[in-house]
């Protein structure tokens, strides 16, 4: 038992928590995750585990993705960005609500599953019945040997080696990393993606551990903004297109950790609902990168400030419009907007940890919560 305890602090280095630890692991992780799958000079992308099944994506009508919790919220990314690329319909699933319904699997669907632990009940009983209905199983996991790609056709790891606190941090960024890598890989195949666009895009994916790790060098912002807001009740988070679901990523990490009720909205939805909860007390988070939808998040901004909400924003680097508007920002480094997640993520789980270490909770542990949920 001793032994144990010393072990893992010694596993755990000069950092206070496993959560803090494997965030600023990312630029290493996502490196180790595109390792010998990424040759961006070469303009060369390829998932060795995915390899008898490259046809049956490029060719398949529809793709499923199941998953439970963060692993689901990389999933929604995944939705935008094959759509985007591969010009394929993307369904993504609950895995508790694809085994309990009645769902139609047809002739050519492929199913990806998500998940870090490679073990979540919901997802493999989710994905042990779309294999019986003849889907291809493809399994993205972090957990080598797991049950989930076990029960797979094929799949891929993630590579992000062991993650301990419960709260998936450095998992999930390296679970977007391989769903990037595939969607270029068939995006290729197909033929869907302008060539110049492709090696454009397989160039940033290089460059993105750099810049995970800019953010992390400045990580004293979200800690000073943890320090003025520990004590919310309650916080909206609000994105749009590839960052919709990163919001929904950022008010989970915010509850898992902090005990404030987070919620993560698609920012134009705001006015159905959430616009009334806004007042001078209310901290709205906002991911407002330079995208496509940039101007319309600019107006939202406009309409919380409006009514006195208290308003953070993830700009990018150099956005003075946003800064003249916001009461903070929090500035990261410029990137194509398909690859924005892996890096609007990182100061939202640098946010919720300091608030949740400010708040005194325990953040690697949090009550509740298991880190592998094997019952249903
Ligand atoms: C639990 C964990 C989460 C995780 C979810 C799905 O709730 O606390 O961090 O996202 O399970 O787990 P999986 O291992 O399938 O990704």
């Amino acid at each position: 038992k001793e032994l144990d305890i010393e072990l893992a602090a010694i596993e755990k280095g000069n950092f206070e928590h496993y959560m803090l630890k494997e965030i600023f692991e990312q630029p290493t992780t996502i490196f180790d995750c595109m390792r010998g799958r990424l040759m961006a000079n070469k303009g060369l992308v390829k998932v060795g585990g995915i390899r008898e099944y490259v046809d049956q994506l490029a060719n398949a009508k529809r793709i499923i993705i199941i998953a439970c919790g963060t692993s689901l919220h990389a999933g929604m990314v995944a939705k935008y960005l094959f759509e985007e690329v591969c010009r394929v319909t993307v369904e993504v699933e609950y895995a508790s609500e694809f085994r309990y319904r009645n769902p139609v699997i047809r002739d050519g669907d492929v199913v990806i599953a998500i998940s870090q632990s490679g073990e979540t009940a919901d997802t493999l009983v989710a994905i042990e019945k779309a294999k019986e209905m003849g889907a291809i199983i493809l399994g993205i996991c972090n957990v080598v040997g797991s049950s989930i790609p076990r029960t797979s056709h094929a799949g891929a790891y993630t590579h992000a080696g062991a993650e301990i606190g419960v709260a998936s941090t450095k998992a999930f960024t390296a679970q977007l990393t391989v769903l990037y890598l595939i969607a270029l890989q068939i995006a290729k195949e197909k033929g869907t993606m302008e060539n110049e666009r492709f090696r454009r895009i397989l160039n940033e994916l290089d460059s993105i551990p750099k810049k995970v790790q800019k953010i992390l060098d400045n990580s004293y912002i979200a800690q000073s903004l943890a320090s003025l807001y520990l004590d919310a009740k309650s916080m909206i988070y609000l994105g749009r297109g590839y960052n919709f679901p990163i919001a929904l990523e950022g008010a989970l990490k915010m509850k898992e950790i902090s005990y404030i009720h987070a919620e993560g909205y698609p920012a134009a939805e705001m006015k159905h609902g959430p616009i009334a909860l806004i007042d001078d007390e209310m901290p709205v988070m906002f991911i407002a990168t330079k995208d496509a939808t940039y101007e319309k998040i600019v107006s939202n901004i406009q309409e919380v400030k409006a009514r006195k909400g208290k308003v953070i924003a993830i700009v990018t680097e150099g956005d003075d419009a946003v800064k003249n508007l916001a009461d903070h920002v929090i500035e990261i480094p410029e990137v194509d907007e398909i690859l924005t997640p892996l890096l609007s993520v990182i100061p939202l789980q640098l946010f919720a940890y300091y608030t949740g270490v400010l708040r005194g909770c325990n953040v690697d542990q949090p009550r509740n919560l298991a880190k592998s949920v094997t019952v249903e």
